[in-house]
């Protein structure tokens, strides 16, 4: 039997979010460059998306940039945005063919005109597809959005607009980048490292945690796959009993 029949479609988690991380370690085995790994890492990127989609899955979000990365050396991060610049270029017809739209969460700003006007094209392009949405956090920390979104409200606040009052949740919720997309339900970082990174802080409340040693150029369709059916066999509680869950 293959892992993908292992797989309850009827209870997929309709949000994957992936912390992509090893690619420096991927490449250094090789004695090659940190941008060899990243250049590998787009292989998973493809592999991943595409199985993501046919499987059924709403939502795919990927760590591809934070903010923090804006510290690494000039010529990685330049290399970084080369790569994002080709994979959004040479992918958005296959995103088109396969019914895929692209959204990007983070600090936009920061981008360079060419790799933001592209990713502008492509957002644009694909805006009425519907099969899945391929979420990438690009220039994000999970700090940064909380801030953004709380000077957003305070704004709103001191014009009247919102009555301190009504703050809740919900309305919080509604002013973060990722306010038209679900909660994920599973979240996944590649590379055997036990940390959160600053990655939808707010979002992952009550997300299950997966964690594999693979280093993510090496993460491919059957990691996925291992990873939604131990998503499966948890019971996911919410701080209710267990009791309480199997009488509803
Ligand atoms: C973490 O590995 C990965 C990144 C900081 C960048 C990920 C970028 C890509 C896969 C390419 C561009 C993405 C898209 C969506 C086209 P690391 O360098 O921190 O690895 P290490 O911890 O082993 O050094």
């Amino acid at each position: 039997m293959d892992l993908i029949d292992k797989i309850d479609k009827k209870r997929l988690p309709k949000h994957i979010a992936i912390i992509m991380d090893g690619n420096g370690r991927w490449a250094k085995k090789r004695s090659k460059e940190h941008i060899f790994g990243h250049i590998n890492g787009v292989v998973s990127v493809k592999k991943i998306t595409e199985a993501c989609s046919n499987l059924g899955i709403k939502f795919l979000t990927l760590y591809a940039f934070s903010t923090e990365n804006w510290n690494r050396p000039k010529q990685e991060v330049d290399a970084i945005m080369d790569l994002l610049y080709d994979t959004i270029h040479n992918e958005t017809k296959n995103f088109m063919d396969n019914n895929i739209r692209l959204m990007v969460i983070g600090n936009l700003e920061l981008l360079n005109e060419k790799c933001y006007n592209n990713l502008m094209k492509a957002i644009e392009q694909t805006s009425a597809n519907t099969k899945m949405t391929l979420v990438l956090a690009l220039s994000y920390s999970s700090r940064w959005e909380i801030v953004n979104t709380t000077k957003i409200i305070a704004e709103k606040v001191k014009n009247n607009d919102i009555n301190i009052n009504d703050i809740n949740d919900d309305l919080f919720s509604s002013y973060l980048t990722t306010a038209s997309i679900p909660e994920p339900e599973l979240l996944i970082r590649t590379s055997g490292e036990y940390r959160i990174s600053n990655f939808l802080l707010w979002q992952i409340a009550y997300t299950e945690l997966y964690f594999t040693p693979k280093l993510w150029p090496d993460f491919r369709e059957d990691d996925l796959y291992e990873a939604i059916i131990d998503f499966q066999g948890r019971e996911r509680r919410f701080g209710k009993t267990s009791e309480q869950l199997n009488n509803l």
